[in-house]
């Protein structure tokens, strides 16, 4: 048996991107099955327009769609995103039955794919969440820290967001999205150096703080976690500010890819419960989480096959 080859979930941070988060009407599930059938193609048809623009696409299944459109057992890491309310902060579940991450060099590849994408799946489902993400200065946050420095690279990010050959679902991956807001206001009244507290890197030149110096409420602090042998258990981010000046809306669209969705999961406890819990993520005293939904990604070679 030929071994299956992955969706591009590994590749270069792009200048721009789309989400695309769907919900499939009551019966309407063998349509998507087959629409869903038809994504590499279409693919194929925009990116081939503009090939330095580098068009790629990520599929995602959520879990309920799952138990509604196959018969095969449900993927081991899938099953609805896990709610957290820490007391103080968040995480909400929001509907999700589809996902698509688009990415390229320019948005109007990203545009074109999504439109072409909402034509194949009209009367067969909805666009619940739609957000154009792009690239802010040194591939910084909005707020103003550059984001994404400690993504692993190459094979490692292979290994950490691809699914092995002994899986259940080999050349898969989980992926978690959340979209964010900030209240920039405040988080702009905080001095620079109370800032880098809160991430644990310097601002300007994005250094990592010694151990020592960092806040046990810094993200990092929260999100650098190891596994029983002390290895570091990571995922792959792609992370996009969006916005709107009109709506006075100022985002961060996160995506996480892994292996082994637990790792996300914990990251997230860590920050939404606190580790001790109370001592929570300081970023979430400036940032909301609006939506927040798990999918199933199959290898390219199961998406392309109406049957998974
Ligand atoms: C690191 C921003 C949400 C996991 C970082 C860094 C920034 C950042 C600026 C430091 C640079 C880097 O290595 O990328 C944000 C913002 C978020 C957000 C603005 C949303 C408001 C999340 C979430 C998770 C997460 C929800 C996990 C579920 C991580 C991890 C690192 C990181 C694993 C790398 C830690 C390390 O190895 O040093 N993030 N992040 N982030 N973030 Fe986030």
């Amino acid at each position: 048996m030929s071994v299956p080859l992955p969706q591009p979930v590994v590749g270069p941070l792009t200048p721009a991107a789309i989400f695309l988060t769907l919900t499939v009407e009551p019966g309407r599930e063998s349509e998507a099955r087959e629409a869903l059938a038809e994504v590499s193609g279409l693919v194929r048809s925009v990116g081939f327009r503009a090939q330095e623009g580098g068009l790629t696409c990520v599929t995602g299944i959520g879990s309920d769609f799952w138990d509604r459109a196959f018969r095969a057992p449900r993927p081991s890491g899938l099953h609805p995103f896990i709610a957290l309310d820490g007391g103080t902060h968040r995480a909400p579940a929001t509907p999700g039955d589809l996902f698509f991450h688009i990415r390229a060099a320019r948005m109007d590849l990203c545009f074109e794919l999504a439109r072409q994408l909402d034509l194949a799946f009209s009367g067969i489902s909805r666009v619940v969440d739609e957000v154009h993400g792009f690239r802010y200065f040194d591939t910084r946050d909005l707020l103003g820290f550059v984001d994404g420095t400690e993504n692993p690279a190459g094979q490692l990010a292979e290994g950490v967001a691809i699914t092995g050959p002994d899986t259940d679902h080999p050349a898969s991956s989980y992926v978690i999205v959340q979209k964010y807001t900030h209240d920039l206001e405040a988080w702009e009244r905080l001095s620079v150096e109370d800032q880098e507290h809160a991430i644990g890197r310097t601002k300007l030149s994005d250094i990592e703080y010694p151990d020592e110096a960092k806040p046990a409420n810094a993200h990092i602090t929260l999100n650098v976690i190891e596994d029983e042998e002390g290895n570091e258990r990571q995922i792959l981010r792609d992370n996009m500010p969006f916005g709107s000046v009109a709506e006075g809306t100022f985002g961060t669209y996160f995506i996480g890819y892994a292996a082994d969705v637990t790792t996300t999961e914990t990251m997230l406890e860590r920050m939404f419960i606190g580790d001790p819990p109370g001592t929570t993520d300081r970023i979430l005293d400036f940032s909301t989480a609006l939506t927040g939904a798990l999918f199933f990604v199959p290898s390219q070679d199961a998406l392309d096959d109406p049957d998974l």
